[in-house]
């Protein structure tokens, strides 16, 4: 049996029937691009993550610049932000005109720590903060360096593109923070049918000045008040989020299941299960294992020549990018990115993937010599 590192085609019964009918609706109607439909989806949003404002837009990477934007992140602005994460997040404080710097990540959690933000504070002197919450866990410092952020004056943004329904000492991690993003794109735990994305705050203001920036820069139908661009909210993909929105436990759950029986049923000396640290809730975005890097490419094609899809999220540091070499502003850096980068290695964990194809795969790793 072949297992997909991803399958996004595992709809719940009626919902393609349902997708075809509202999309005629909003086809007659003429409705493409905002109104009633993206009202209901971000209300539905606000319900489920507990933030008080959700401003929806076209993907994940708009929705940082659009955060760092509205909360006054401008040209020459230092912004830092891990070593490990997603291009997107570096890409996103480039595009801003700002100057991206990069601190390393733990070995242990694998995220930012409040030792490494303050350190990055101290030394570049920073406008803000991206704290990136990786494989669907949560950075576990967060409520601290929230704090910490808030007394040294750094605006604390958090990139949560992977962290929908992630809960951190008992709150949805996304209800606790001041400003935070997400994405949407097909392969994201609460996936749209092509690119989406959203800003979360609890600041009205920031808000208001978020809806401005991707509308233009709008302040009246023909008045701009700013320099935005055009980052809006279609309304299919709209309405494919507020279908998908009530599966949206039985997909976690399912995720979490897949991750949680890999930790417990792979038993192979070779590889290291790893867990979200205490207080953290996954969403079961990724399963996370590492592997001597020197193994790893004997280990990958092992896999590959068996069909078993994998991920390796993510191969390689933010700081070393090519197109890191003109825009890095600075960095703190302990080789830790870079080891995570050649030692990661994740199973497949997406929705609905049957109990039969989880133990294809721990069977398939556990034989692995
Ligand atoms: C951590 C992180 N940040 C930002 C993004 C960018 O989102 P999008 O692809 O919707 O622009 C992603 C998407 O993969 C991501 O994983």
């Amino acid at each position: 049996m072949n297992v997909p590192f991803i399958d996004i085609l595992r709809y719940e019964p009626g919902l393609l029937d349902s997708l075809a009918t509202t999309t005629q609706e909003l086809l007659k109607k003429g409705q493409f691009v905002g109104g009633p439909t993206v009202n209901e989806c971000e209300a539905a949003i606000k319900e489920l993550t507990g933030c008080s404002e959700v401003v929806g837009c076209a993907n994940g990477t708009d929705a940082i610049q659009v955060a760092l934007r509205a909360a006054g992140v401008s040209r020459d602005d230092v912004v830092l932000l891990p070593d490990m994460t997603f291009w997107a997040t570096f890409e996103a404080v480039v595009n801003v005109g700002a100057r991206p710097a990069t601190i390393d990540v733990s070995k242990e959690t694998l995220h930012l720590t409040l030792e490494s933000v303050r350190e990055g504070i101290e030394k570049f002197k920073p406008r803000a903060l991206l704290m990136v919450h990786l494989y669907g866990w949560a950075c576990p410092d967060t409520e601290a360096i929230r704090k910490l952020c808030e007394s040294t004056g750094v605006l604390c943004i958090e990139d949560c593109a992977q962290a929908i329904g992630v809960v951190l000492n008992g709150k949805p991690l996304l209800a606790g923070a001041f400003l935070a993003t997400t994405s949407f794109y097909p392969a994201k735990v609460l996936g749209a049918s092509g690119d989406a994305g959203a800003i979360f705050c609890q600041s009205a203001e920031i808000a208001k000045r978020a809806r401005q920036l991707i509308n233009h820069g709008r302040t009246d139908h023909y008045e701009h008040g700013l320099i935005g661009w055009n980052s809006r909210l279609g309304a299919y993909e709209a309405n494919f989020l507020a279908h998908a929105i009530p599966h949206l436990k039985a997909r976690l759950d399912s995720r979490r299941h897949a991750c949680a029986r890999y930790r417990n049923e792979i038993t192979n000396p070779h590889l290291t299960m790893l867990a979200p640290a205490p207080g953290v809730e996954e969403n079961g975005y990724l399963s996370v294992a590492v592997i001597d890097k020197d193994l790893r490419p004997r280990f990958l094609d092992y896999l590959k020549a068996n069909g078993i899809g994998f991920g390796t999220v993510y191969p390689g540091a933010m700081s070393e990018q090519s197109g890191a070499r003109e825009e890095l502003f600075g960095r703190l850096s302990h080789g830790h990115a870079q080891w995570i980068a050649s030692s990661v290695v994740n199973l497949p964990s997406f929705a609905y993937i049957t109990d039969e194809e989880i133990s294809t795969v721990i069977k398939l790793v556990n034989a692995f010599k």
